[in-house]
């Protein structure tokens, strides 16, 4: 089964995503664009929701990118979907460790913090990186364990 990737971004990722997809097309990546498709000012948590319901729809074939200025308002936004365990990474062993040992499905970067080349291998890196489960399935079992336990203790507040 071949994984397709969703990407997004807000205003301050929206060339970076460009470049991005771009790559990933020449690669023979299936990309789907969820937007924007102008660099009008927008808000990052718009988008991040947009590929977070599109990973959780297709978690086993589908991986999501998101890009805005630091990549960190879009990370912050995706880790509170269930399901999602995004990263915001700018070095090559964080983009490969957080799928081999985080079983990372969203990756988040900052067009003001890595330029088109970096970026480009970072994802790539990502993408041709497997999740070793063994022990790191345990502590994955551990992480989203929680994404239940806190919506049961917030809905009894
Ligand atoms: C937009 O100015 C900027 O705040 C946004 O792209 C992102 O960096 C937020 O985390």
């Amino acid at each position: 089964m071949s994984l397709s990737v969703v990407i997004a971004s807000d205003h301050g990722g929206f060339i970076l995503k460009t470049h991005v997809i771009e790559h990933l097309r020449s690669l023979n990546v299936a990309v789907r664009d969820l937007g924007p498709s102008s660099p009008e000012r927008c808000d990052y948590p718009d988008y991040a929701h947009l590929v977070c319901t599109a990973v959780q729809s297709e978690p086993d074939r589908t991986l999501g990118v998101l890009i805005c200025g630091t990549g960190i308002g879009m990370s912050m936004t995706a880790n509170k979907h269930a399901g999602i365990r995004a990263a915001v990474v700018s070095d090559v062993f964080s983009a490969q460790a957080t799928r081999a040992h985080n079983d990372c499905n969203v990756l988040c970067l900052g067009e003001r913090v890595v330029g088109p080349g970096l970026a480009c291998i970072l994802v790539e890196s990502w993408l041709n990186t497997d999740f070793e489960g063994g022990r790191h399935q345990n502590r994955v079992n551990k992480m989203m364990a929680f994404d239940h336990s806190q919506s049961e203790s917030t809905e009894r507040l």
